[in-house]
């Protein structure tokens, strides 16, 4: 038989079935099981996957809520745009807001302690890259991601995005302070 003309029995399916396409087709099965396994097992072990929660939302309620934040907790300024420096308590539900092209605000947490932190987008879709302790969460705008945090380094952190959203993107940058 050849590859090139068709087959002289149209009903393949009804051949025996040769012993090395069975071998294949359980390798290729075993294989399929590994890969899916490996997806649960990654998750657990891997410690790359962050465990967030994911809600709807929209652009005035998260703006809402993170300007009470805002207004309840900011101890100061920085930079020539009067970015607010919020220093809210310790678990709390703080919030953050990427869109064209900032992160805002800046938070102040402190060391071992524990919050609730809440991410969205105003716009399109951003990656909230904390370095440099390389975590990243995909931002997509009109869902709210709340991913449990305790910092347990001190320092100043830079957050920047990693996900392509338009002309200004690497300038696209916020920051976070751990005391
Ligand atoms: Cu936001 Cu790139």
């Amino acid at each position: 038989m050849s590859a090139i003309l068709p087959p002289s029995e149209r009903l393949w399916w009804k051949h025996p079935l040769d012993r090395l396409e069975a071998v294949w087709i359980v390798i290729a099965f075993i294989w399929c099981m590994v890969m899916f396994f490996m997806m649960v097992f990654w998750h657990v072990y891997g410690k790359q996957n962050l465990a967030t929660e994911t809600y709807k939302t929209t652009p005035d309620k998260f703006t809402a809520a993170t300007q009470a934040m805002v207004d309840k907790y900011t101890v100061r300024t920085e930079t020539d745009q009067n970015v607010p420096v919020v220093r809210p308590p310790e678990g709390s539900d703080i919030y953050m807001i990427g869109r064209l092209w900032n992160w805002w605000p800046i938070l102040e947490l402190e060391k071992n302690k524990s919050y609730k932190l809440h991410l969205t987008s105003m716009d399109y879709n951003h990656g909230f890259s904390l370095q440099p302790t390389n975590i990243n969460i995909q931002v997509v705008p009109g869902y709210e991601h709340v991913i449990k945090v305790t910092p347990n380094e001190s320092g100043t952190f830079s957050i920047i995005c990693n996900e392509f959203c338009g002309i200004n993107h690497h300038t696209m940058v916020g920051r976070m302070y751990v005391k």
